[in-house]
């Protein structure tokens, strides 16, 4: 795309040859483009225009304070999984009433936390949690803002483990135990239900699950409202597609739009959008170097790279595709595994690939690690969490510095 292309033979993002972030930094490192980032916030937003709407950036894909920090100034809203993503959220410039809390096992601590800082809603996923938020609540003398998390029980196609809305999955309350809930929460002094809520999965190139669910969400508030619930918001999850194989390019945005804004519209209710993926998936590449070029049996070669399934898991998770190029263009292409250092065979980025004939010292950028990259990250045979730089025209910044040895020890004791 625009924000990754070749100029003069060599791979730059935006304004600057990601080969000059490595000199700077090192490798690993992942670059990260603002201009892509903003490009997908404003490409959201021009979709949904027409919907009273907000959207909550799903911080878990990315949540550098930097990263959040470009979507606090764009005006965005978040969706936090943990009390660990809201702090990070409020340490970038989050403003509370723009956040919502999610999780199917939040803690009282978290749950505690996020009434503490006034957020806009938490999102039960069970009764007990209700009960749960109603005891802190009425312990700290407020009234607590929740939403619910309805499993709407459709199948949207994707890998099995990012699927989330069928009823086979451990997701939100299930449709049709939605009035005994409503019931119950009647009965619950400290709770203002205000709130529906419901994700699908991820990487979801169909709309029409969305239109099922949303129909059935649309069911569940009609419901609660004749129970005497004012609901203001209606929270139809994440999980908007993104490229990362030209071959199978993703559903646009504005397919989305046009088979749910008909539905969305009109109602007596805010709508809120919790992507993550398609806000940063492509605005990131992770720069690894090429350490050893060696041919196996049969031919076959392996490029081993300083950068491993410890900072990009998908590959080695979902067997994902991530596109892997040269650095400095190159004009014969050889098949390669292209693999880590971890000792784990699992550990590749891509096998059997076509890639540019790199030779040892050389640079390749493994593109689309903006999502669920840096975040899914680990310190696995110890190795050193890397850097993150991020471009903004011909500039960049640093943005987290690669871990140090003895970060890798500090909370231990001998
Ligand atoms: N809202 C909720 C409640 C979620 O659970 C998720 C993602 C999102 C929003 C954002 O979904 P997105 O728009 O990014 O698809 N690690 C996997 C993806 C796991 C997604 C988990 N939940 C991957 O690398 O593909």
């Amino acid at each position: 795309d625009s924000f990754f292309h070749y100029q003069n033979g060599s791979l730059y993002c935006e304004g600057v040859p990601v080969s000059e972030v490595s000199k700077q930094y090192g490798s690993p490192v992942f670059v990260t483009s603002k201009a892509s980032i903003l490009s997908q916030y404003h490409a959201f937003e021009e979709a949904f225009q027409s919907l009273n709407h907000l959207t909550c950036y799903s911080v878990k894909a990315n949540y550098n304070l930097e990263v959040i920090k470009v979507l606090v100034d764009a005006g965005c809203g978040f969706d936090v999984n943990s009390g660990g993503e809201l702090f990070r959220a409020l340490k970038a410039g989050a403003e509370p009433s723009k956040i919502i809390m999610a999780g199917v096992g939040k803690t009282a601590e978290e749950i505690e936390y996020a009434l503490s800082t006034g957020i806009m809603m938490i999102k039960a996923e069970s009764q007990s949690e209700l009960i749960l938020i109603n005891e802190i609540a009425k312990k700290n003398n407020l009234v607590a803002p929740v939403g619910i998390r309805v499993n709407p029980n459709v199948l949207a196609e994707t890998h099995p483990y990012i699927t989330t809305g069928d009823s086979e999955e451990k997701f939100g309350i299930d449709e049709t135990l939605a009035e005994e809930t409503f019931s119950l929460i009647k009965r619950l002094e400290n709770l203002n239900l205000i709130g529906l809520d419901m994700h699908i999965g991820s990487q979801i190139f169909d709309t029409l699950p969305y239109y099922e669910a949303t129909l059935k969400l649309l069911g569940v508030k009609n419901i609660a409202e004749s129970m005497g619930f004012e609901i203001e918001h209606i929270d139809i999850g994440g999980g908007f597609p993104v490229t990362y194989n030209a071959e199978k390019p993703a559903t646009p945005i504005a397919e989305f739009a046009k088979k749910l804004v008909p539905i969305l519209s009109n109602l007596n209710a805010k709508v809120i959008f919790e992507p993550g993926r398609y806000m940063v998936a492509n605005a990131s590449v992770l720069l690894t170097k090429v350490l050893y070029r060696k041919q196996n049996y049969k031919d076959k070669i392996f490029l081993i790279v300083d950068s491993a399934m410890t900072e990009l898991l998908r590959p080695s998770l979902y067997k994902s595709h991530h596109d892997v190029l040269a650095v400095a263009k190159k004009d014969n292409e050889i098949l390669a595994d292209i693999v880590g250092p971890v000792c784990e065979s699992g550990d590749f980025f891509a096998r059997a690939r076509k890639v540019g004939d790199v030779q040892e010292g050389e640079l390749l950028a493994v593109m689309s690690s903006g999502a669920y990259g840096s975040v899914m990250g680990s310190n696995y045979n110890a190795r050193l969490k890397p850097a993150e730089v991020l471009v903004s025209g011909d500039a960049h910044k640093l943005i987290r510095k690669r871990e140090s040895y003895e970060q890798l020890i500090q909370n231990e004791m001998l």
